[in-house]
């Protein structure tokens, strides 16, 4: 039986990388899912490879009154939603010492606060009995340099989702997160590195996961669609680590 039937999932951030495997993964078992994205082509072209079941809905995660109309919308058109994967977010690395307020307000203006408004303004659409689930890092655990602003952004948004769990738990809405190691996606190309750093980049991020390899969105989307669906049902406040084995590789 599939997993996700007659349930509807939003993924902010789903034109691409993990949240458009986790797109494919949830319409596979049963889901409608609504995918949002800061530019209209890239949504269009996702939906072109989702097919019926997706609908992409143009929304900033940066910006508040995008997210208030995108609850809007949804509510408006399409009733309650069942499951809600946090997922949009950017990668920018940068030493501390070269870190601008302008540098920092990007990162957090997406990854933190953008995260944290979206779950709030969802919360009143949401089914009890729904999921919540966050897309943060392997890379706060760490002390990965260059990491600062986005470790820091990450590593609040899931201090931010186990209190989000107590608070919305009369409702009986799980909320948990995923935590990536190193994953293929276009993400990497977005830093503004030249090639030849992103292949050193890659190669030491591989070799410091256990199984030797960059994971793939496939890999997270399946752990998204554990969290999502009742196979989780006693899971919340909780954190999956899905590194490859990086955290614990003291080789
Ligand atoms: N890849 C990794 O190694 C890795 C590891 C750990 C965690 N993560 C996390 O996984 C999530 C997804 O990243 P990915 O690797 O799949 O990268 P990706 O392919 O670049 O996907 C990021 C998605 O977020 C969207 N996005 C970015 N800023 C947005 C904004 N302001 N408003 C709305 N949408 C926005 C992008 O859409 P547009 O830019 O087209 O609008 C895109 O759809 C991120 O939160 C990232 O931090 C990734």
């Amino acid at each position: 039986m599939s997993k996700l039937q007659n349930k509807l999932a939003v993924i902010t951030g789903g034109n691409s990388g993990i949240g458009l495997a986790t797109a494919k993964t949830f319409i596979q078992e049963g889901a409608k899912v609504i995918i949002t994205g800061r530019n209209q082509k890239n949504i269009d072209e996702a939906l072109k490879e989702l097919g019926d079941n997706a609908v992409g809905i143009l929304a900033d995660t940066a910006n508040l009154s995008h997210t208030t109309n995108l609850v809007k919308q949804i509510s408006e058109k399409f009733g309650k939603v069942d499951v809600l994967f946090v997922n949009a977010g950017i990668a920018k690395f940068a030493p501390i010492e070269q870190t601008t307020e302008e540098f920092f307000d990007e990162t957090i203006n997406i990854n933190l606060k953008g995260a944290f408004f979206t779950a709030q303004k969802f919360i009143p659409i949401l089914n009890d009995g729904g999921s919540i689930i966050f897309n943060t890092t392997v890379a706060f655990h760490v002390g990965m340099g260059g990491a600062g602003v986005y470790a820091a952004s990450k590593a609040g948004l899931l201090a931010y989702a186990k209190v989000l769990a107590t608070e919305v738990a009369p409702r009986q809405i799980r909320v948990n997160s995923v935590s990536p190691g190193p994953i293929a996606t276009p993400i990497y190309d977005k830093m503004g590195f030249p090639q030849e750093a992103l292949d050193a980049m890659g190669a030491a991020l591989s070799a410091k996961t256990l199984l030797k390899r960059f994971g793939t969105s496939e890999d997270i989307a399946k752990v998204a669609l554990f969290l999502a669906s009742d196979d989780s049902s006693f899971v919340t406040g909780a954190e999956i680590l899905a590194d490859g084995g990086m955290l614990i590789n003291i080789s």
